[in-house]
This record gives structure tokens, C-alpha cells and sequence, in this order.
């Protein structure tokens, strides 16, 4: 395979690269991306931040990171002191112009005599900080160099339609849309990019995936954790911003779009974009029918007991923010009419798993007499993004024996057993392409700004109209008893994951 980013100099100077992302997520990510022999030989890291006294510290910081996150576990000495010598501190207030003069200089002292340097600037820091930031780098003449230079903004994009419109022009003024990668890390999940290649790459789905053989789709996003020390950030934003509007949206463009005419960048968040704009508008007044919340109470998770939501720290002790988000909701096409898209996230829940469930419908006519047929269900295609990462297909099958009965059965790809080795983190594949200037995987401005439109009459309806129920579930379960019967009014029931159980595998 070509090594493209290898075709440039490179430096990446990470805005927050004293914080918690580049601790746990971007240095790890590049680290492995120099042991894997990504990066070009002549790389340069700049971290930009306040809060660690010095160079030392600093390094001495990021390995601690590099041991405890990277999936390669603890680094080798002789190979972090080789990565660590092409680490830089650069210790300065991001609003102050001082600091660009700094990194102008670091950045033309480095890469000397060099013509074209792939320069990303990569924005790890709180929203108030993406507008300054960018202005004072586009005073600096940073943006200037269209082909070369790449800013790369972290979510949230924006706390609403307004806001997201109001930061892309802001963005836009300086630089030129494709020079701006708007990051979603689900999109950079080897699970979440083995959608295109299962739904493209293959003839045998495509015909099927319509609303001729599809009766329904869920999109499941649970977290066991609670929110662990970014309860200031969540009271802000909740479940339906937080995973809702970005990364569960993502996965339903993926399951939802037409097959593209190929991979380029555009052609992709066009088909992407397709679906967003064809989802049906909720109006205020059927919010009730269509979306439900939920707020954790304290309980108990794998024999411990967790806190309550409103006992968590920096978060209000009456808070009506919702830890747990669930919708229903129709994509107006040819394909999809009448098939209900069924999506929930929260935190707190029984379990961690991401998931989707495709559900087929039944066959046309049961021939099979109702003794054999007592455990018959329809064909499911699941998903399987995190943990457990494959795809399963469940079928009936004859169950061994004289009599015919039908049992459920699956039909299993498994990652781990399949692909030996660790995959690569999703970090890493979006570092990658922002180095190499592959956009693919990055938001557009029209396909963020369509993703909150379809939130927005949620997020007002709940805004205006604080909980009074809440909490509504005990920490350690499944959500809220109004998410069931959101779904159960169309007869359809969320799916419980056994069925990741080997125990469902043909034996
Ligand atoms: C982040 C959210 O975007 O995604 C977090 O802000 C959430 O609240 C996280 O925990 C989940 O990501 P992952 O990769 O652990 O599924």
C-alpha cells in the first residue's frame, strides 16, 4: 500500500496538547502512527498549552499517557525517546498573539529549506477557544497555504443550529472548507468504516436493504460509565447533543445512504448528507410521540452501587439535564419509506454496547405448522461496533432430530478471531487521514448543520419544558420505562443483547 503522508514534513500542533484528549487519545494515536512508519521521517508534534511548567514535565506526561492508553500497552524506551525528540512545548496563552509568533518561529526553524510541510493545527481546547484561536492563526498567515494547512476542530461543533452556523462562518472567513475537519472519533472506528465495505463490497445486502425486506432499524449507544468527572461539560449538553446529534446520526447516514458513485470525499458526504436532509421534521407538538429522556438515579452496577446524576460533581443537585436520549423517526425516500429508524443513548445503563440491529421482515407465507414453528423470529442483522466488534446474522435453522422444529441460529463474523492483532483506534485512522488531507471521514458544514436541525425541536420542546419526573432510571439498567413504550406503540420491543452470546452460534 502507498504511504502517502509519508510524501510530506509534517508537524501537528495541538491547541489543549497539555489536556486529557492528547494524553489519552492523540499521542497515543501518533505514537503508534510513527511505530507503524506512518509518519513522515522529518515530524514534528507541537503541544500548545498552560498548565505544565516545562518541555520535561510535559514529555515526561505524555508517556504516562502513551503506557496507560495505547493499545500497544507500555512503550519501549529506545523507541519513545526516538518519538519523544520530535516533541515540542510551546507554554502561552492561546489568545495572545505572542504565542503564534512562537510556533511560526519553531515550526520555519525545524523544517528549514523544506518547500511543502503538511502543517495541521488541531483544536483539543473548550468551544469558547476554536473562534480566537483561528483568527489569531489566520493572522499569522497560517491559513494562507490552502494545500498544505488543515484545522481540525473537536466537538462539540456548536451547542445548537445557531451556534454550529454562526462557528462555520466564523471558520470559513479564515479558512477554506476543505482545509476544516471537523472530527466525529465514531467515524474513525474500524467497525463504523466496515459499514461501506459490508454494504458496498458485497452484492447480496444491497437488493435487500429497502423497505421491501426491512421492517425496522435500532441504533443502541450505552455506556456502563456514568459522567466521571465531566459533569461541568455534560450540564451543558446531555445525551442528545453529547451522542445523539453527532455520532449515532453519523451511523444512521451510514446505514441509511444511496451506494456512491465512489469513494471520493464529496461523493460520500453527499450521500451522507442525502439522508439528513430527507429524515421527517419532528414538530414541537409530537416531541411526546417521537423522543423520550431519561436522568440516572442512583443504583447498582455489577455489584457496586453508583451515584445519582444530580450527586455527580459540578452537576446541579435539581439538574434537569437527560443522561439518556432515545428517538423514532422516519427517512422520507424511496428506500426507506415507512420504516421506523429507532436510535437511544445513555449513560449509566446495564451494559456497554454499541449496536445496529437491522430487523428483516417476515416471510410472505408461514408454511411451517405452529409446533415446528414456536421459536421462530425474523431475520436480524447485527452490527456490532464496541465492544464485541463483527456482524451478526441471525436465521432459522432446523433444530437436529426426527421432528422439524426451528430454532434461531447466527451466523457470525467475528473481528478478533478473524484479523489477528490489535486494530487501529479510531484516533489514529482520523490523524492520519487529516495528515494525508482526506476529508472522507470528516464532517462537512451542511452535514453538521443538518444533523442539529433534526435535533432542534427536541432540544427546545425539553429546554422549555424541564422534566418532571426526573430521575428516571436507577443507574445500572436499561433507560427510562417511556423508552420502551416509545418503541412498543409501533409493536416493535429494543433488542437485548444475549444475542452477542456464543451461546446463539450454530453448534
Ligand atoms: C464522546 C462523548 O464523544 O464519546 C462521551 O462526549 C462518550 O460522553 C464518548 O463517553 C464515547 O466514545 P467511545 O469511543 O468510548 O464509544
Amino acid at each position: 500500500m502507498e504511504v502517502k503522508s509519508k510524501i510530506n514534513p509534517t508537524v501537528i500542533a495541538i491547541f489543549g496538547g497539555t489536556g486529557d484528549l492528547a494524553r489519552r487519545k492523540l499521542i497515543p494515536a501518533l505514537y503508534n502512527l510513527f511505530l507503524d512508519n506512518w509518519l513522515h521521517d522529518k515530524f514534528l508534534i507541537i503541544c500548545l498549552g498552560t498548565s505544565i511548567p516545562d518541555r520535561d514535565a510535559m514529555v515526561k506526561q505524555l508517556k504516562e499517557g502513551v503506557d496507560k492508553f495505547s493499545r500497544r500497552g507500555k512503550s519501549k524506551k529506545a523507541q519513545w525517546e526516538k518519538f519523544a525528540k520530535s516533541i515540542e512545548y510551546l507554554r502561552g496563552d492561546f489568545t495572545q498573539k505572542k504565542l503564534y509568533g512562537q510556533l511560526n518561529k519553531t515550526i520555519s526553524t525545524f523544517f528549514k529549506g523544506e518547500n511543502h510541510v503538511n502543517k495541521t493545527f488541531y483544536l483539543a481546547v473548550p468551544p469558547k477557544f476554536f473562534g480566537p484561536i483561528a483568527d489569531l492563526l489566520g493572522e499569522a498567515g497560517f491559513a494562507a497555504d490552502r494545500e498544505h494547512t488543515r484545522l481540525v476542530v473537536e466537538k462539540p461543533f456548536g451547542t445548537d443550529l445557531e451556534t454550529a452556523k454562526a462557528l462555520n462562518q466564523k471558520l470559513q472567513l479564515i479558512f477554506d472548507e476543505k482545509q476544516i475537519y471537523r472530527i466525529d472519533h465514531y467515524l474513525g472506528k474500524e467497525t463504523v468504516q466496515n459499514i461501506l465495505a459490508f454494504r458496498f463490497a458485497n452484492a447480496l445486502f444491497e437488493p435487500i436493504w429497502n423497505h421491501n425486506y426491512i421492517s425496522s432499524v435500532q441504533i443502541t449507544v450505552a455506556e456502563k460509565l456514568g459522567v466521571e468527572d465531566r459533569g461541568g461539560y455534560y450540564e451543558t449538553s446531555g445525551a442528545l447533543r453529547d451522542m445523539i446529534q453527532n455520532h449515532v446520526m453519523q451511523l444512521v447516514c451510514l446505514i441509511a445512504m444511496e451506494p456512491p458513485v465512489s469513494f471520493e470525499a464529496d461523493e460520500v458526504r453527499n450521500k451522507k448528507a442525502d439522508v439528513l436532509h430527507a429524515i421527517r421534521k419532528i414538530n414541537s407538538d409530537e416531541v411526546h410521540d417521537f423522543a423520550v429522556r431519561g436522568q440516572y438515579s442512583e443504583g447498582w452496577l455489577e455489584g457496586d452501587k453508583v451515584k445519582g446524576y444530580r450527586s455527580e460533581k459540578n452537576v446541579a443537585p435539581d439538574s434537569s439535564t437527560e443522561t439518556f436520549a432515545a428517538m423514532k423517526f422516519h427517512i422520507d425516500n424511496w428506500r426507506w419509506s415507512n420504516v421506523p429508524f429507532y436510535v437511544r443513548s445513555g449513560k449509566r445503563m446495564s451494559q456497554s454496547i454499541s449496536a445496529i440491529t437491522i430487523e428483516f421482515k417476515h416471510v410472505p407465507h408461514q408454511s411451517f405448522p405452529a409446533e415446528a414453528s414456536e421459536n421462530w423470529q425474523t431475520n436480524l442483522l447485527v452490527i456490532n461496533i464496541q465492544p464485541d466488534m463483527g456482524i451478526r446474522l441471525r436465521m432459522q435453522s432446523k433444530r437436529p432430530g426426527p421432528q422439524m422444529f426451528l430454532t434461531p441460529v447466527d451466523m457470525v463474523f467475528d473481528y478478533q478471531d478473524h484479523f489477528n492483532g490489535t486494530t487501529p483506534e479510531a484516533y489514529e485512522t482520523l490523524l492520519q487521514d487529516v495528515i494525508e488531507g482526506d476529508p472522507t471521514l470528516f464532517m462537512r458544514s451542511d452535514q453538521v448543520e443538518a444533523a442539529w436541525e433534526i435535533v432542534m425541536p427536541i432540544l427546545d420542546f425539553w429546554q422549555a419544558n424541564g422534566s418532571v419526573n426526573f430521575p428516571n432510571y436507577d443507574g445500572g439498567t436499561y433507560g427510562p420505562e417511556s423508552a420502551e413504550s416509545l418503541i412498543a406503540k409501533d409493536g416493535n420491543k429494543w433488542m437485548t443483547f444475549p444475542l452477542n452470546k456464543k451461546s446463539h452460534e450454530i453448534d
